[in-house]
C-alpha cells in the first residue's frame, strides 16, 4: 500500500490543490491531506475552518484522509508511517522554496522524499493568496476554488452569506 501526505497550508483550498490531490491518488493508494497547524503565515480561516472545507470539498474521495499536524513535517510523516510528501509545483518561484524544504526535510530525516507535481497550465498561476486578495476586494474567484470556498470567502470578507 503506497501512501503520501500532502501537506500545506490550504487557506483556503484551491482548484490547484484539487487537481494535485486527483493527480496523486494516480500515483498512491491513499493520501493524507494535513493541514499545518504552525504555519507562521497569518491565516485567514482557522485550522478547522479549513479541515472542515478539505472534508467537505473531497468527501467524493474515499482514499483521501483530511487530518491536521502541529511541529515538524517529518515527524508528522514518522507518526504516520510514512515517508513520502507529495507538492504541487507551480513555477520557477515555487522551486526554490521546495527545493530548501525538501533538502532541510531529508537533512532531518534521511528517509524522506518528496514527489513533486508540475501544476497544469489551468492552474499554475493560482496561489491561495492571490485568491485571497481577489475575493477581499470583490473580484469573481468562481474558477479559482470549488462553490462552498467561494461562498466562504464571501461570508468572511462580509460579503455575502456563507451555508
Ligand atoms: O502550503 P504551504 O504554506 O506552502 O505549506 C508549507 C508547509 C506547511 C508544507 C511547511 O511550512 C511545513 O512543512 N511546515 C511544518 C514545519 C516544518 O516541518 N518545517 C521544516 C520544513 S523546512
Amino acid at each position: 500500500m503506497r501512501h503520501a501526505i500532502y501537506p500545506g497550508s490550504f487557506d483556503p483550498v484551491t482548484n490547484g490543490h484539487l487537481a494535485i490531490v486527483d493527480r496523486g491518488l494516480r500515483l498512491f493508494d491513499r493520501l493524507i491531506v494535513a493541514v499545518a497547524r504552525n504555519s507562521a503565515k497569518r491565516p485567514l480561516f482557522t485550522v478547522e475552518e479549513r479541515l472542515e472545507i478539505l472534508r467537505g470539498t473531497l468527501k467524493e474521495r474515499p482514499r483521501v484522509e483530511i487530518d491536521a499536524f502541529e511541529g515538524l513535517l517529518v515527524d508528522y510523516c514518522k507518526h504516520r508511517g510514512t515517508h513520502t510528501v507529495l507538492r504541487g509545483l507551480r513555477a520557477v518561484s515555487d522551486f526554490e522554496y521546495e527545493f530548501q524544504m525538501a533538502n532541510m526535510n531529508r537533512k532531518l530525516d534521511p528517509s524522506f522524499d518528496s514527489v513533486f507535481l508540475m501544476t497544469g497550465e489551468e492552474h499554475f498561476y493560482i496561489s491561495s493568496q492571490f485568491v485571497r486578495e481577489v475575493a477581499m476586494f470583490g473580484g469573481d474567484v468562481s474558477c479559482l476554488v470549488p462553490s462552498t470556498v467561494q461562498e466562504r470567502l464571501r461570508h468572511k470578507y462580509g460579503q455575502g452569506k456563507a451555508k
